[in-house]
């Protein structure tokens, strides 16, 4: 039976590398379907979780990894060999930026080895990976081909950037478009195939590059625009303007404008990193991408404006940062996950330690945080801890913080994401 009738007839092996929070829903997705899934992930901690059915991305209920590991259609495991046997591989490993920022592809040149090492004929590759454009023709094709097979014919390879927003209870794996681009057309049709098997929509483009670059603009996108927000925040402090208001008017505009807002910085594994692997890739063929670094600058610069304006709150009580006791609101990068990946919180929080004050965190989907050098536990937001702290900075705007207890304890509120929007007092110190 050739791969095509295998995808169809969902009767296809596929395996997923690299379980997070791209690779596990997505493996569930694929196994839900009805394909039977090999899930390989070099933590033994999380293939022993899964194992047990016990999920720890927060939009990928326990009980779905459970069932599936139940009917023997999700088979996690940390040995690569069961790659010999499948039909599919989706690479779904971490891109990082290294101490210079610049790309670290390591994880993916790890996987691709494996891949290589136990590439079946007819097997189709896709990378999932957020990365720069060329790198599954300049990386993974040559690492393949060195088996002596030929592409589009002998093995499939193609690229698809993974497009999930975790906490978002709109759109998930399923229901977002996903874009395809395969080496050869063939590539793209059996791309194509596997994912219209178990997601709504399939965006085919005419090479991995254009998909791999479709990815970086997404992404570009939101950290210009975010700069941009940022940049307008500052201004309008200046100008005694409230940027809020400005936005929310602007946002009426029925065309030409998308609401973009101001914040602490950018965090989680993707809109502060991803720019970066294009401006490097950039740089290798001689164009600066001006706007790509301008952005990083002044997004990364928001942590330390808003311990400035913490000064300010704690200036406001006659206090000094040098022994105050701070708290800080929210240190996933983003409300209602937990993910604490690049978070502007851990720069505010470690910017404010370094200046002598004692700080504190609270955040309902982050219990623990092992972050500069120890185990620090999440406050309970009662009135009796509260009282104790002389500012908070609300970081992160998670649904569950309950801000009328948090102003009424705290002597100043640095509130850098609007979560007290509309609300007046001489304590609140805004972004
Ligand atoms: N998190 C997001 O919201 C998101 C959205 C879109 C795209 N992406 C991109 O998807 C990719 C994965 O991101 P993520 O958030 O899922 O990362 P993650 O860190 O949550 O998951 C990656 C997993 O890969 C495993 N891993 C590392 N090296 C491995 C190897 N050699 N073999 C097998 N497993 C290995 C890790 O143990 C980890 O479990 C990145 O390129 C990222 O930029 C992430």
């Amino acid at each position: 039976m050739s791969l095509e009738d295998r995808l169809t007839g969902r009767t296809a092996r596929c395996a997923v590398i690299g379980l997070g929070y791209v690779g596990l829903p997505l493996a569930i997705e694929f196994a839900r379907a009805g394909f039977t899934v090999d899930g390989i992930d070099v933590d033994e901690a999380k293939i022993k979780a899964l194992a047990r059915g016990r999920s720890y991305v927060g939009d990928v209920p326990s009980a779905d990894v459970a069932a599936m590991v139940k009917a023997g259609r999700f088979r996690p495991t940390t040995d690569f060999k069961v790659l010999a046997r499948a039909d599919t591989v989706n690479i779904c490993v971490p891109t990082p930026l290294n101490k210079t920022k610049d790309p670290d592809v390591s994880y993916i040149v790890a996987a691709a080895t494996e891949v290589a090492r136990h590439l079946k004929p007819g097997q189709l590759v896709i990378l999932e990976s957020t990365t720069y454009p060329g790198t599954t023709d300049e990386l993974i094709l040559p690492l393949l081909e060195a088996k002596g097979g030929k592409v589009g014919r002998d093995f499939f390879l193609a690229f698809s950037p993974e497009r999930v927003d975790p906490g978002n209870a709109k759109f998930h794996t399923r229901n977002i478009p996903k874009v395809v681009g395969g080496v050869t057309p063939r590539c793209t049709a059996m791309a194509k195939a596997l994912y219209s098997q178990t997601l709504e929509t399939v965006v085919p483009v005419s090479s991995t590059r254009v998909a791999e670059m479709v990815k970086l603009l997404e992404n570009t996108f939101r950290s210009v625009n975010i700069g941009l927000a940022n940049e307008t925040a500052l201004l309008c402090e200046r100008l005694d303007i409230d940027v809020w208001e400005v936005i929310d008017a602007a946002a009426t505009k029925p065309f030409g404008f998308m609401p973009f807002y101001p914040g602490p910085g950018l965090g989680g594994h993707c809109i502060p990193i991803d720019p970066f692997y294009l401006s490097w890739k950039a740089k290798l063929s001689g164009f600066e991408a001006r706007f790509i670094e301008l952005a990083g600058q002044i997004n990364g610069h928001m942590p330390e404006h808003v311990v400035r304006r913490v000064v300010e709150a704690l200036n406001r009580n006659g206090r000094a940062v040098k022994g105050s006791r701070i708290l800080v609101l929210g240190v996933a990068y983003k409300a209602n996950i937990d993910d604490t990946r690049e978070s502007p919180s851990l720069d505010i929080l470690e910017l404010l330690e370094e200046m002598g004050a004692r700080v504190d965190y609270a955040d309902p989907f982050v219990p623990r945080l092992d972050f500069a050098g120890r185990i620090r536990r999440a406050v309970r937001l009662t009135p009796a801890t509260l009282k104790r702290y002389d500012c908070a900075v609300i970081a992160t705007n998670h649904r569950e913080f309950d801000y009328r207890v948090v102003l009424a304890n705290v002597k100043a509120v640095v509130d850098t994401r609007n979560a007290l929007k509309g609300r007046k007092s001489p304590k609140i110190v805004r972004l």
